[in-house]
């Protein structure tokens, strides 16, 4: 049987690549994540929505000249993927428990190089626009946090966030925006390839794609 959520908090409580509220660095790593989390000066690439963080883990595997962050509310989800971490002794990840509403209090401007949104929860009702992470107000905390012109990334299985966020961006400045509605029939699933060359899958995708639902995906340049 699997750990328990309380015993999952535990193990995050002493886990090094968990930061949480509680714990010393959660108050100063703010414009410190090089210098205090990963001791380089490599590029720092966020997963946002990442649950149990399959794309941090198998992007700290392939890329060893970056870093890595998972970041998500849920500590019994971040508690996977920080456990693989620990386990392959990948030093270029780490997993951030935060309100994503609050990226801004953890990154300090320019601090990250990329952003991967990775099904986030699509929050179809009108009345629910502005909790949608690809809300303007949520663009405009990535830019505020990213290098100019750092690469964002979307990947839902819904139709609709994926619609709606196209839209939005209509309004951004952007460039270099490349996108499919069915990401295993289009050579940018080569974006998405792990360490063994296999397409990196998530647990939400696999309950998404029983459905009947095909994976949609963008990237482009946020400036
Ligand atoms: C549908 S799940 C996808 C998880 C994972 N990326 C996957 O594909 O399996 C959405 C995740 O986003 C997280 N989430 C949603 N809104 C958030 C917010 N405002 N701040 C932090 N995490 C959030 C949830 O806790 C959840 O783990």
């Amino acid at each position: 049987m699997g750990k328990s959520k309380l015993q999952r908090f535990a193990d995050n409580r002493l886990a090094p690549n968990v930061i949480e509220p509680g714990k010393p660095l959660y108050q100063t790593i703010r414009g410190n994540w090089h210098v205090s989390y990963f001791h380089n000066f490599n590029p720092i690439v966020l997963e946002l929505a990442c649950g149990r963080g399959e794309y941090t883990v198998a992007f700290a595997e392939k890329y060893p000249d970056k870093n890595f962050i998972g970041v998500d509310i849920k500590g019994a989800r971040i508690w996977k993927g920080s456990q693989i971490c620990l386990r392959k002794g990948l030093q270029n990840a780490a997993f951030l428990r935060i309100q994503i509403q609050q990226i801004e209090n953890f990154f300090a401007s320019g601090e990250v190089s990329e952003i991967w949104l990775i099904h986030p929860d699509p929050r179809p009702k009108e009345g629910d626009q502005r909790r949608r992470l690809t809300h303007p107000r949520f663009l405009n905390h990535y830019r505020n946090i990213g290098k100019p012109g750092m690469w964002f990334h979307l990947r839902t299985d819904n139709a609709g966030l994926f619609h709606y966020t196209l839209e939005m961006l209509q309004n951004e400045p952007i460039t270099d925006l490349a996108y499919t509605n069915n990401l295993y029939e289009s050579p940018l699933l080569a974006d998405h390839l792990d360490i063994t060359g296999q397409p990196i899958r998530t647990k939400y995708e696999e309950l998404f794609t029983l459905q009947g639902h095909t994976i949609h995906y963008l990237r482009c340049r946020l400036w």
